[in-house]
């Protein structure tokens, strides 16, 4: 597996739940050409289901994500348990996949525990705008971080970023998110991804426990949008500043600057809310 190629193994975390191999094999021959969706143009979201028979549930899914969070309906649990996030320090890999910026952790990077089930953290992305909204705000950036059970099911805590302060966890790799952007413009365009060794990654501000989080079923937000993923969408944001931003958005394909999903119907799902 190339796994020098952030897309597989993020194909990889998001099917898992397909469990079909011969998917990402195919997919991977085609994407090394040309992305296979975008963000806007003939490959736009409206258009995903039509791009390739095995993303169909973009269109007629009825778990899809992102959502818009209306609070004043968000169901409140009163099993409340604080989330505790127990990473380790390990060598990580920055990807540019061109529809979304990547960091990928090796196998033993530690995990979250939700009711007695162990989801190991695979992936990082980051999506600017906000795929979520809360009351239809919609925010300057979202990072996903992937986890994936031992059984193959998906855990995805998305955190919203709000323009200010720098964010100290992108403080920590910027100079390679930079090199990133750079050889992206060196390069020949027809590479669709390239990686840089980041080397040991270990912000405490992705250990911190989660006191105050949504949580609700939903699916892949990049085709072939797979369902069944839980989502916990923590409801503070964290502060990014304008220059990451822009720094998250220069190494993307320019049909995916804007790498948001627009917000799918909530249909006949709830929305819950953990609070201490
Ligand atoms: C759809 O997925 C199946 C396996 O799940 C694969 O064999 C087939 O080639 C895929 N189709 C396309 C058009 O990619
Ligand atoms: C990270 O990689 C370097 C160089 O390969 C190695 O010396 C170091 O032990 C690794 N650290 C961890 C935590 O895996």
């Amino acid at each position: 597996m190339a796994t020098r190629f952030g897309f597989f193994t993020l194909t990889v975390s998001l099917l898992i739940i397909i469990g079909s191999d011969a998917f990402t094999t195919s997919t991977s021959s085609k994407v090394e050409e040309t992305l296979q969706f975008t963000y806007s143009g003939a490959t736009g979201p409206d258009k995903w289901a039509s791009l390739n028979p095995n993303f169909s549930l973009c269109a007629t899914g009825k778990l899809q994500s992102p959502i818009n969070i209306v609070s004043a309906r968000a169901v409140r649990n009163s099993k409340w348990k604080p989330l505790v996030r127990n990473y380790r320090a390990v060598n990580v890999t920055l990807v540019d996949n061109k529809f979304t910026v990547a960091i990928e952790y090796p196998e033993d990077t530690g995990e979250i525990s939700l009711d007695e089930k162990l989801y190991r953290l695979k992936q990082m992305h980051w999506h600017s705008p906000s795929e979520h909204r809360i009351n239809g705000n919609r925010f300057a950036a979202e990072l996903h971080m992937v986890h994936v059970s031992d059984d193959g099911k998906v855990l995805v805590v998305g955190t919203l970023f709000q323009v200010g302060r720098p964010d100290p966890v992108l403080q920590t790799i910027d100079k390679k998110l930079y090199e990133l952007g750079s050889e992206y413009r060196s390069r020949s365009r027809s590479r669709s991804s390239e990686a840089i060794q980041v080397g040991v990654f270990h912000p405490a501000e992705l250990r911190t426990s989660l006191r105050k989080y949504y949580k609700y079923t939903g699916s892949s937000s990049v085709p072939p949008c797979t369902e069944h993923l839980i989502y916990l969408v923590i409801a503070k944001p964290r502060c990014i500043s304008k220059q990451q931003v822009e720094a998250l958005k220069a190494p993307l394909d320019i049909r995916c600057k804007n790498n948001a999903r627009p917000c799918q119907p909530l249909n006949a799902r709830h929305v819950h809310l953990y609070q201490d």
